[in-house]
C-alpha cells in the first residue's frame, strides 16, 4: 500500500484545475445501463472508483472504454443483472446499478454493501421505493434479490424517510422506465442529483423538481444514448479551498461552481478566508488562525458531511473553540485520533467533537482510514511542522485524481512512495 510524504510549512500558490464530480459520475455512469448504443462522458476523473464501476458495467456485458478525461459506453444489451460482492466490496456505490437493471431487465441481484469505515450504510430506502413500484425484494446470502412485477415497474407516490443521494438516483433511475407518474418527495437535493437528472432527461426522461425535495418522473421513456461533460466536484474543490487558507497561501480554482458550495464558502469566510470569482475561476486566500466555527452537517444545501474532515484542520488552527456535529453519519470521526496525534486538541463526544485551537500541528506517521479522512490529514501535514507520512492512501486515490501532482504544482514539498507495507 502507497503512502504520502509531506514536508509541512509551505504555503500553496498558483491555478488548480478541479476535476469532474466523482459523485455525479458514478450514478451516470450506471445510469448508461438504461439505454442501448454508444454514449461518451467527458470531463470524468481518473480515479479507482471510476474503474471499479467500467469494471462492472462490463461485468453486466457493457463495453467502456477509458481515455484520458473521458469514458465511451457501448451498450448492446446486457448480459447479466448481477452486481458481485467482489466488486461491491470495493465500492458500495455499486448498489447504484440496482435501479437501471430493475427497470431495464426486470430483475437484480446485488451484493449488499453492508457498512463501510463511516457507517452501517443501509439501503432500505432504496429497496423501499422499488417495493412502491411494485417491484418484490428477497434478501439471500448476503445479496439483495429484486423482481419487477409481471407488466414492469408502476409509476408510485414516494416518501423518503431520510433524503438519501443514492437513493434518490437509484429510484429516478428506476422511474424513468416505470409505466405512470413517480413523485420522490424528500428527495436529496444535491447537485449530483441534479446532474444525473439533467442526463436522463438529455437520453429523454421527463423529470420535474431535480434539485428541490420533490422530483417527479413522467414515465415510461424511450432513452437514448447521449454525449454529456460532468460538472465539476464540489468536494475536491472544498479540499483545495481548506488546503490554501490552512497553508496560509493564495491559490486559483478553475472550472469550480462556487454555487454548488455555499454552505462552506459562508463558513470559511466567517472563519476569515477571502473567497472571491475571478471571472470563471475562484480565488481563495487564507492564514492562521482562523475564527472558531460551530457547524453540524447536513444533506444539500446545508453543510456537506464530505468537506467534515477537512474543515477540521482549519478549525484545528483556530484562535478559540470550535465545534463540529456529524448529523449524517453514525462513525466518520476517525481522522480526530489521528489529528490528535499531530498536535490538535479536538474532544469528540457521540457525534459531537469540540476543537480547541492550536499554534502549530507537528507532522507525523498517521493512518488513512476512509476517504476524506485521508484529505484532511494530508491538509495536515501541508500546514503541520516537519514531516508527515500518510500510510494506506488508496482510500485517497478513490476520490481526488493525482492529488499529489495537483499539490505538487502548487508549491507543495509531497510524494507518493510506493510501498507494500
Ligand atoms: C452519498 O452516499 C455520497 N456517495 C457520499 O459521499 C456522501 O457522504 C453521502 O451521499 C451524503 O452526502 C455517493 O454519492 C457515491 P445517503 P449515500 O444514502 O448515498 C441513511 C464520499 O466521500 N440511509 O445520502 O450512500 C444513511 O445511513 C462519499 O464521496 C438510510 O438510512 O449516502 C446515512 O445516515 C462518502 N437508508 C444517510 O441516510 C438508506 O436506504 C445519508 O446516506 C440510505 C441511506
Amino acid at each position: 500500500m502507497d503512502s504520502i510524504v509531506i514536508r509541512g510549512g509551505r504555503s500553496l500558490h498558483g491555478d488548480v484545475p478541479i476535476s469532474g464530480s466523482k459523485n455525479a459520475s458514478l450514478p451516470i455512469l450506471c445510469a448508461s445501463l438504461l439505454a442501448e448504443g454508444k454514449s461518451v462522458f467527458r470531463n470524468v476523473p481518473d480515479l479507482r472508483d471510476i474503474r471499479t464501476t467500467s469494471a462492472l458495467l462490463r461485468h453486466l456485458g457493457v463495453h467502456v472504454e477509458q481515455t484520458p478525461g473521458a469514458v465511451t459506453v457501448r451498450n448492446n444489451g446486457l448480459t447479466a443483472h448481477e452486481a458481485p460482492y467482489e466488486l461491491v466490496k470495493q465500492m458500495r456505490a455499486s448498489v447504484l446499478v440496482l435501479g437501471p437493471l430493475v427497470a431495464r431487465l426486470g430483475r437484480a441481484r446485488v451484493s449488499l454493501p453492508g457498512g463501510c469505515a463511516i457507517g452501517a450504510r443501509p439501503i432500505d430506502e432504496h429497496l423501499r421505493g422499488l417495493e412502491a413500484m411494485g417491484a418484490h425484494t428477497t434478501l439471500d446470502h448476503g445479496y439483495v434479490d429484486v423482481y419487477a412485477p409481471a407488466g414492469g415497474l408502476r409509476g408510485a407516490s414516494i416518501v423518503l424517510e431520510a433524503p438519501t443521494v443514492t437513493g434518490t438516483e437509484n429510484l429516478m433511475c428506476a422511474a424513468v422506465l416505470a409505466e405512470g407518474r413517480t413523485t420522490l418527495s424528500n428527495a436529496a437535493r444535491e447537485p449530483e442529483v441534479v446532474e444525473l437528472a439533467k442526463v436522463l432527461i438529455k437520453m429523454g426522461a421527463k423529470i420535474h423538481g431535480a434539485g428541490t425535495d420533490v422530483i417527479t418522473i413522467a414515465g415510461p421513456s424511450t432513452l437514448n444514448p447521449i454525449e454529456h461533460s460532468i460538472v465539476a466536484d464540489r468536494i475536491e474543490a472544498g479540499t483545495f479551498l481548506v488546503a490554501a487558507a490552512c497553508t496560509g497561501g493564495e491559490i486559483r480554482l478553475k472550472g469550480v461552481v462556487l454555487d454548488h458550495l455555499t454552505a462552506l464558502v459562508a463558513a470559511l469566510r466567517r472563519a476569515g478566508v477571502t473567497i472571491e470569482r475571478d471571472g470563471a475561476a475562484v480565488v481563495a486566500a487564507g492564514k492562521p488562525p482562523f475564527a472558531p466555527l460551530e457547524i453540524s452537517t447536513a444533506p444539500y444545501p446545508g453543510f456537506p458531511t464530505d468537506m467534515q474532515a477537512q474543515i477540521m484542520v482549519l478549525m484545528s488552527l483556530g484562535a478559540g473553540m470550535s465545534t463540529m456535529a456529524e448529523t449524517i453519519f453514525e462513525n466518520r470521526f476517525m481522522h480526530i485520533s489521528e489529528l490528535n496525534r499531530m498536535g490538535a486538541n479536538i474532544v469528540q463526544e457521540g457525534r459531537v467533537a469540540t476543537v480547541s485551537g492550536v499554534e502549530r500541528l507537528q507532522g507525523a506517521e498517521v493512518m488513512a482510514t476512509d476517504l476524506r479522512a485521508s484529505a484532511s490529514l494530508i491538509i495536515a501535514g501541508l500546514a503541520a511542522e516537519g514531516t508527515t507520512t500518510v500510510r494506506r492512501v488508496y482510500h485517497i486515490d478513490r476520490g481526488y485524481e493525482a492529488i499529489e501532482r495537483k499539490l505538487g504544482a502548487l508549491g507543495a514539498d509531497i510524494s507518493r512512495i510506493e510501498g507494500n507495507l
